[in-house]
């Protein structure tokens, strides 16, 4: 690695192999939802039940890359990055979640692929970004181990197609969203409300990780990890005991039930405690932790803000929580400025994110996979976006990264979220990412200021 330079942001230079890369998500972006044999998924059913989304929005349409990639990939290159992270809709590459793939699909993101390895970008690509085939949902979903075994399948015939154009692969985005927002809290598909279904998720996705990173190596992937969500998490009143039993119970339910079986080959023993009277350890069987355990070539760390919690009063109320194992725990802010979606801005989290994963689970190769911010954006008279707040967002972020690397962290590469704007689940299109701006009446494609400076960010490898 090249000795970067301070953490001040206005010297603080990058090594000369540094990644630079925005993100996106199949379901999020492609639209086209009916086209080339594509069939439902657990979104496309989720945003289509009334009271769901905001607004009840779906994907149907989204920002219609599926045939406006040409102009993305374009844009990609406007913003001079090495990479681009988009992920693969299982449902469009294997409509029913098992058997042969659908060629049309994979004529998509083969097209894709050749535009962007064209550009001189390079494709790092995810194979499950929430989209779950319906009819997998159907069978059981993540809850059912047989899932795990037909992501596997999967991966191994999409590495068989398009492995020759690939050489990073993840396996997963972050499968704390898919198993307790989806299971548990019940706010993302598929909208379920079951503690014990979300824990057996959570470990289905980890053994799903584990089998597919095993397939895709013994094809001869050459770089194949997964992507977590992680946030450090803090007692509201260090002195409060029921306040730091709450941290520690959040943090073990949200980054160690994770990162532990992954690097470590073992569920911590607090957070089993914590689930135990929702659910035993029978769906773990023997062979599981070794499997999922198997050597990543990098971890994917997304980021967006840090969690400040505390014991509530009442435990159980306020509807269903993704926090199983926690109840009646709270998550209070620190009346720091917010992002759009209400979430607080604390750049200082993503540095202790990163030093503290190389810490205790190191030393393994770390990206930002994703970080970004929604703001509400205006597009000007002159056709300029002025999203001064989501620049400054970014730049701050980026230093924090900057900072663990100048302390030797190893951190090799920077995704925003996100290329475009897009549909941010159950806020539907209110929320925007993008460092492009998207009129979704008329799919009009408008590079923001935060773009034009990403542009120049990438182009000096510098802050
Ligand atoms: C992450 C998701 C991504 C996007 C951002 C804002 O949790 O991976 O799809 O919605 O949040």
């Amino acid at each position: 690695m090249t000795d970067p330079h301070s953490h001040d942001p206005s010297t603080a230079r990058f090594p000369e192999e540094f990644v630079w890369g925005a993100a996106t998500s199949s379901y999020q972006i492609e639209g086209a939802v009916r086209a080339d044999g594509r069939l439902p998924s657990i979104w496309d059913t989720f945003s289509h039940t009334p009271g769901r989304i905001h607004r009840d929005q779906t994907g149907d349409l989204a920002d219609d890359h599926y045939h406006r990639y040409p102009e993305d990939v374009s844009l990609l290159a406007d913003l001079g990055v090495t990479h681009y992270r988009f992920s693969l809709a299982w449902p469009r590459l294997q409509p029913d979640g098992y058997g042969l793939l659908n060629g049309a699909g994979l004529d998509f993101y083969s097209r894709l692929l050749d535009s962007l390895l064209g550009h001189g970008i390079q494709p790092w690509v995810t194979l499950y970004h929430w989209d779950l085939p319906q009819s997998l949902e159907d069978a059981g979903g993540w809850p059912r181990r047989e899932t795990a075994e037909h992501f596997a399948a999967y991966a191994a015939l999409v590495h068989q197609r398009l492995g020759d154009r690939v050489r990073h692969w993840t396996t997963l985005n972050e499968p704390w969203c898919s198993a307790f927002l989806g299971y548990a809290a019940g706010v993302h598909a598929p909208g379920r409300t079951d503690g014990a279904a979300a824990v057996r998720a959570a470990h289905h996705l980890m053994l799903g990780h584990g089998l597919a990173a095993r397939a895709l190596r013994e094809q001869g992937a050459e770089q194949v990890g997964v992507t977590l969500n992680l946030a450090p998490v803090e007692a509201a009143t260090p002195d409060s005991e029921a306040d730091r039993d709450a941290a520690r119970r959040v943090d073990g339910l949200m980054n160690r039930i994770f990162l532990d079986p992954l690097l470590r080959g073992a569920y911590p023993a607090d957070v089993l405690a914590d689930v135990a009277d929702v659910i035993g350890g029978e769906h773990v069987r023997d062979g599981d932790l070794a499997v999922i355990s198997a050597p990543l070539d990098f971890l994917g760390v997304n980021y967006y803000t840090r969690l400040v919690v505390r014991r509530g009063d009442a435990p159980g109320s306020g509807g269903p929580s993704p926090w199983v194992g926690a109840a009646g725990v709270e998550s209070v802010g620190r009346g720091l400025p917010e992002t759009g979606l209400g979430w607080e801005i604390a750049p200082d989290g993503l540095y202790r994110t990163l030093t503290r994963v190389w810490r205790e689970y190191g030393p393994l190769p770390l990206y930002v996979t994703e970080n970004g911010a929604a703001f509400e954006d205006r597009v000007t008279p002159e056709g300029r976006v002025h999203d001064e707040r989501r620049r400054a967002y970014l730049e701050s972020h980026i230093a924090a990264a900057h900072r663990a690397l100048a302390e030797g962290v190893d951190v090799r590469g920077f995704f925003v979220w996100s290329l475009l704007d897009n549909f941010e689940w159950s806020h539907g299109y209110a929320q925007r990412f993008g460092l492009v701006h998207v009129d979704f009446e008329t799919q009009r494609r408008t590079l923001k200021d935060s773009g034009r400076w990403y542009a120049e960010i990438t182009r000096a490898n510098a802050l």
